[in-house]
């Protein structure tokens, strides 16, 4: 074994943020500093000796090197066993499955999900606990704490393990397992939903399009749509993992992934659309001519989970971030079951998913998953979907009018305000929250203010207290805007205003979103002051 020792730190004080440590890939590549982290992780969960680990990346640039450096500096740390992907993929969903069937005591996921891969663009790297959930904040402060500190990390000089094929290999006395990244998954799938039915639909001539945006879930994807469930070949685009993801951003949106959206929204669009992120833990739906947003993708499978086989028993409550639309909640309410409104990012929903008091969870940044995994999953979702269709009979477009008429619309948009500079981004927060108590009450661009606050979680499972999670802005109207800075941006501050409409049924669900918006915008723009604070009031993306 081999210490290397390191002077300092090689880090910034930046804290790995809402899913783990994301930098530019040169830096992860500089000598040390991907070690510190995984040595940092090591010892925040009282050394790796006789620990078993999943390791897995989505494929991106450096994501080999990185499971390399890792199996040799976990071997030199003791550990026992360490399961990786064939070629070093799994993707982030799988990587939560492979930690839960095979009861290992945690897992490196390597990824910058949806940020745009190659040695110019995006890594991270992020730990996940043995539930196969991100590690909650008490560990990722703890692996900080170490960061801090670190003065040396261990390490073997052996040549690199063989990863292209299954089976398995030695390093010193750890034994490493490749295993096919897709195997297991595709197994837990078909405990959940209804194969039979699903390729029933395909074999009707039902038709589709998924966008793997050349990251992981190709091979996912063209194993269980088209090999299993009999979807033509062609169904999955872009369908082989690249380092640089086809030079594009691999976020399933429809800014990001337009060229699936165009077709969708043409003559000869087919009859469902979807596609995934980099690390496939993202999804997006898109019907004929219709876009169905993440918000209205997790009211609707709440209201139709029963449906697949998996849920058949009902749900044991829906849970969503926070700036997510209120359309789950009223699923919730209506089916008599838990509703949750939690922190962005996934690791908050791991204690209600693990005490059984939520079965559904999801994010308006196109996260949809539940109590099968502790991750979100983008297949997953895509599947569900699926099998509510092959049920129903209906179209996508009917099943969101359905929808609508029964529960109402949340009008729905976010709008994103990138590489803000750090001291402006502030100042908006400050100038919001400087006004929290005196806005109820008062009228914005002719909109009532009706509530006002910064948000905070207390979880229900372990009793810890979020603070500082938001700003949140009612309305009289059924209107509500959401201030947030981002938590994984690489580049200055990301200032995300999330713009939300109520329209109860029998109200008009037909308009547009923009439109339907305006007004909640106008008064969060006056509020906030943007034109003054930032220089502008025109987001660089809307979702
Ligand atoms: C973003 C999303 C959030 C998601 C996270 C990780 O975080 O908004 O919902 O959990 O990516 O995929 P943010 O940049 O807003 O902190
Ligand atoms: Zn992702």
């Amino acid at each position: 074994m081999q210490i290397v020792t390191v002077s300092k730190g090689p880090f910034d004080g930046q804290k790995p943020g809402t899913s783990g440590l994301r930098k530019k890939t040169r830096v992860f590549m500089e000598p040390g500093y991907l070690e510190c982290f995984v040595q940092s992780v090591f010892n925040a969960i009282g050394g790796a000796q006789g620990k078993s680990f999943v390791v897995g990346g989505d494929g991106r640039f450096f994501n080999k090197d990185a499971i390399q450096t890792i199996l040799r500096m976990a071997a030199a740390n003791g550990a026992a066993r360490v399961i990786v992907g064939q070629g070093g993929l799994l993707s982030t969903p799988a990587v939560s499955n492979l930690i839960r069937q095979r009861g290992t005591d945690g897992g490196l996921v390597l990824s910058a999900s949806h940020n745009p891969g190659g040695i110019d663009a995006d890594f991270g790297i992020k730990y996940n606990i043995a539930n196969g959930g991100p590690a909650p904040e008490n560990i990722t402060a703890g692996i900080f704490e170490q960061t801090q500190t670190i003065t040396s990390y261990a390490t073997l000089d052996t040549a690199d393990a063989d990863l292209g094929s299954t089976g398995t290999a030695q390093i010193g006395d750890m034994e490493v397992e490749i295993v096919d990244p897709v195997t297991d998954y595709q197994a837990l799938m078909e405990t959940l939903f209804d194969f039979d039915k699903i390729k029933a639909l395909f074999a009707s001539g039902f038709t589709m399009r998924f966008d793997a945006m050349h990251a992981v879930t190709g091979p996912y994807a063209k194993a269980i749509l088209q090999e299993r469930l009999g979807a033509p070949e062609g169904t999955v685009i872009n369908a082989v993992p690249s380092e640089d993801f086809g030079k594009g951003h691999p976020d399933p949106n429809p800014v990001w992934a337009k060229t699936l959206m165009d077709e969708m929204m043409s003559d000869t669009a087919p009859d469902f659309g979807a596609a995934s992120d980099g690390d496939g833990d993202r999804n997006m739906i898109v019907g004929r001519g219709v876009y169905v947003t993440p918000s209205d993708s997790l009211a609707l499978l709440a209201a139709n989970a029963h449906l697949a086989p998996g849920y058949k028993g009902g749900l044991a409550g829906v849970a969503r971030s926070m700036p997510t639309s209120g359309a789950s909640d009223r699923v919730a309410e209506k089916l008599g079951i838990n509703s949750f409104e939690t922190p962005t990012g996934w690791k908050f929903f791991g204690n209600l998913l693990d005490a059984g008091k939520a079965t559904l969870c999801g994010e308006e940044s196109a996260g949809t998953g539940s109590d099968h995994v502790r991750e979100k999953d983008g297949l997953w979702a895509v599947l569900l979907w699926l099998n509510i269709l092959a049920e129903t009979g209906k179209s996508v477009a009917e099943m969101l009018n359905d929808h609508w008429a029964e529960f109402g619309r949340n009008y729905y948009s976010r709008h994103d305000y990138e590489a803000v500079p750090t001291e402006a981004a502030n100042a908006v927060m400050d100038h919001v929250t400087g006004q929290l108590s005196s806005l109820p009450g008062t009228t914005a661009a002719g909109a009532e203010v009706s509530s006002a606050d910064s948000f905070s979680y207390h979880d229900p499972v372990d009793g810890s207290v979020s603070e500082n999670q938001g700003l949140r802005i009612g309305f009289a109207s059924g209107g509500r805007a959401v201030l947030r800075l981002s938590g994984t941006g690489t580049e200055g501050a990301t200032l995300r205003v999330y713009l939300e409409q109520y329209a109860a049924p029998g109200e008009d669900h037909g308009l547009d979103a923009e439109t339907a918006l305006s007004q909640v915008r106008a008064a969060l723009l006056q509020i906030a002051d943007l034109q003054n604070l930032i220089g502008r009031v025109d987001p660089d993306v809307k979702t």
